[in-house]
């Protein structure tokens, strides 16, 4: 099974930014988390990282016929970006969208998620834990 985990703007700056909302944990660090969690299950993961919405739609057009998989954080775009919704539609290959933070009690702006319509699954609230979540989610079906 192959999967793509896909982190969009400043997701970089994981361990910086706002750690009351996003943890201490850098991205890196995430990184070497889920490809820990990955590597146990016998799962094939492949991680991207950009701060530019055609990035992120490059990459999810890319893995058509690739990836059995997608876990996507896309970050402020997740709020915004219709490109992103119609990108993982049109691959069609099941995806997970995850937030670290608690998007639901957080600002009105947080409330509207696009890609959303495309989702598999959901996951809030679960800091870096709601990657594996979402891995286990996409392999397992629970
Ligand atoms: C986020 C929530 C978004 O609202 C925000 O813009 C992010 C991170 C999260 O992981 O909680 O960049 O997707």
């Amino acid at each position: 099974m192959k999967i793509l985990v896909i982190n969009g703007p400043n997701l970089n700056m994981l361990g910086i930014r706002e750690p009351a909302h996003y943890g201490r944990e850098t991205y890196p660090d995430l990184v070497k988390k889920i490809q820990k969690h990955c590597t146990a299950k016998g799962i094939e993961v492949t991680f991207f990282q950009s701060n530019h919405e055609g990035a992120l739609v490059d990459e999810i057009q890319k893995a058509y016929g690739v990836m059995d998989g997608i876990v996507i954080n896309p970050g402020a775009y997740t709020h915004t970006s219709v490109a992103i919704l119609d990108a993982v539609k049109a691959v069609s290959i099941p995806t997970v969208e995850v937030h670290i933070s608690k998007v639901e009690e957080r600002e009105d702006f947080r409330q509207i998620s696009y890609v959303r319509l495309a989702c598999v699954k959901t996951i809030t609230g679960h800091g870096t834990d709601g990657y594996l979540e979402a891995v286990d989610f996409l392999v397992e079906g629970k």
